[in-house]
């Protein structure tokens, strides 16, 4: 072969695999919203009066908090200062956006502190724990767990910080001890479109739902995490650690944002400051100067929205807010056919995916805050449950009855609109969250090995699925 066809055969091949799609693309994040961030509430068939909380949550999700005046609370120590910061993406009650916005927080709302290496302007917004405490040497003493959430910033700097203005008083947390000494992990926000559906699933449900699922041909077992108290089934976090969206706010309040309020009455310490300190310091203490709780109802208010605390309010607005839609797929700038879409669907079952992301597990109870959340299905494909997902996702952390490498499976809903996967927001591509799955101790790595024995085409097939949703 001459030279010159040689070449003009490699110019021919090149152009062929820039016009086809390569094999196994992610068709990444879909620009059609897809209505996303709407309510489930019908204005015109609203028999006990919601539609008004809805919007008033709506505005104190965004609403952004000072330490001593104009809507205080914040701090001492904080990740962020509003719901939606970190809750935004692609509307209010998402995930983390495409910048992170506390990777400006020290030019901002946390002038006086250092920015840890771990926040990127690109990367995912984060959450972060110590799976152990150190000895006073610095070295990891994996005797005594740790687990709690670090709160990355402080007051310290603002000029609203009043008396606890300075890192003496107050430090940030260690983090870059803590890298060193690989005792890091990290948590991003998962969106809560949805949510409300998810709330009102009876345990019976889910249990029957379990029960359906225990002779699968996949080995997977799962089991479910439990409230500490009553004993019943949580369902909400990356380990399904919490109860009620309630709960869950009071502590996103007060451990996200340092709101205390009627479920979490006490400024936040680190795990550190609690377990082994004296707590906060008292000049750190009460710094609004109007006693706590600092969120609290207010029964002298009109409108009646205006009663409620924040905290109740906040719940409101995330219960109210409709599941995300369905809807088209386009990859590389071409319509993705709906027959590849419903043959994905057909193979996300087949493969084994839905035994733990279930299609839809089950209908709600009757409800008392919507119709539409009554006996309603909720095509979250997730089964609830905790499972061990392996080495390579397992973070050593525990919360309730969920250990180390236990995860509550992913509702797959709304990934459409998703931008950063995982638990710790590790990736933005499909392919590899998926991959991710097998490891040592996974109880995905029979349906995995079925996935990846699959043809390019059916691969894809199923990575066109998962962006419809
Ligand atoms: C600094 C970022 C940040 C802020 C601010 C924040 N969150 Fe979150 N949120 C997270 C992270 C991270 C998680 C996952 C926690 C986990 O499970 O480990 C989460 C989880 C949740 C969940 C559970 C969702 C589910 O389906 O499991 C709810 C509900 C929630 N947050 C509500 C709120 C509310 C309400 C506010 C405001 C009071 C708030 N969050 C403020 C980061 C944030
Ligand atoms: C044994 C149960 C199980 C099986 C089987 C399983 N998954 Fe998962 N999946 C999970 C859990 C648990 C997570 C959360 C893991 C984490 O964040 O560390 C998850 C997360 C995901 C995510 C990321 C979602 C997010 O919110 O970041 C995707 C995408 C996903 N799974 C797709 C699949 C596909 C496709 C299959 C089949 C090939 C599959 N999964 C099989 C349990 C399972």
């Amino acid at each position: 072969m001459t030279k010159a066809r040689l070449a003009s055969l490699l110019t021919l091949a090149m152009l062929l695999t820039a016009a086809m799609p390569s094999a196994q693309t992610d068709p990444g994040v879909q620009k059609d919203k897809r209505g996303t961030g709407a309510t489930l509430i019908d204005p015109k068939n609203d028999p006990y009066g919601f539609y008004a909380f809805f919007q008033d949550g709506l505005l104190r999700f965004q609403d952004v908090r000072h330490v001593s005046t104009n809507h205080p609370g914040l701090g001492p120590r904080f990740n962020s200062d509003n719901c939606n910061s970190c809750h935004g993406e692609p509307a209010p009650g998402g995930s983390g956006a495409f910048i992170n916005p506390q990777f400006l927080f020290t030019g901002g709302i946390a002038l006086g502190n250092i920015i840890p290496s771990f926040l990127t302007q690109h990367g995912p917004t984060l959450e972060v724990r110590f799976p152990f405490f150190l000895n006073s040497d610095g070295t990891v003493n994996t005797n005594a767990q740790n687990g709690g959430v670090e709160d990355i910033f402080t007051v310290t700097g603002r000029p609203d910080a009043g008396t606890c203005n300075s890192a003496t008083i107050l430090p940030q947390p260690d983090f870059a001890a803590a890298q060193a000494a690989n005792n890091i992990i990290f948590r991003i926000p998962p969106p809560t479109f949805g949510a409300g559906l998810v709330e009102n699933l009876d345990d019976s449900t889910l249990l029957n739902n379990q029960l359906a699922n225990l002779n699968n041909n996949f080995g997977i077992a799962g089991t479910f995490n439990h409230n500490g108290n009553d004993g019943t089934i949580s369902r909400f976090g990356w380990k399904a650690q919490n109860k009620s969206l309630q709960v869950f706010t009071g502590e996103a309040f007060n451990v996200e944002m340092g709101i205390t309020n009627e479920l979490f009455p006490q400024e936040r310490p680190t795990p550190e400051e609690d377990q082994f300190g004296l707590g906060l310091p008292p000049a750190c203490l009460n710094l609004t100067g109007t006693g706590y709780p600092e969120d609290r109802s207010n029964p002298l208010a009109t409108p009646n929205t205006a009663v409620l605390d924040d905290v109740s309010a906040l719940s409101n607005f995330m219960r109210l807010l409709a599941p995300p839609r369905p809807g088209s797929v386009v990859l590389n700038g071409l319509g993705v056919p709906a027959q590849f879409i419903t043959t994905g669907s057909h193979l996300f079952n087949s493969v084994g995916c839905s035994t733990c992301h279930n299609p839809s597990p089950g209908n709600t109870q009757v409800s008392n805050f919507a119709p539409a959340l009554s006996n309603a299905p909720v095509p979250a494909y997730s089964d609830f449950e905790i499972h061990h997902m392996g080495a390579t996702l397992a973070d050593n952390i525990s919360q309730g009855g969920a250990g180390g490498d236990q995860f509550r499976t992913a509702p797959l809903w709304g990934l459409g609109q998703r931008l950063f996967l995982l638990h710790d927001g590790r990736t933005t591509d499909l392919l590899s969250a998926i991959l991710d799955h097998a490891s040592d101790g996974s109880e995905a790595n029979t349906v995995i090995g079925n996935f990846t024995a699959l043809t390019p085409t059916q691969q894809q097939q199923i990575l066109d699925f998962l962006r419809s949703l």
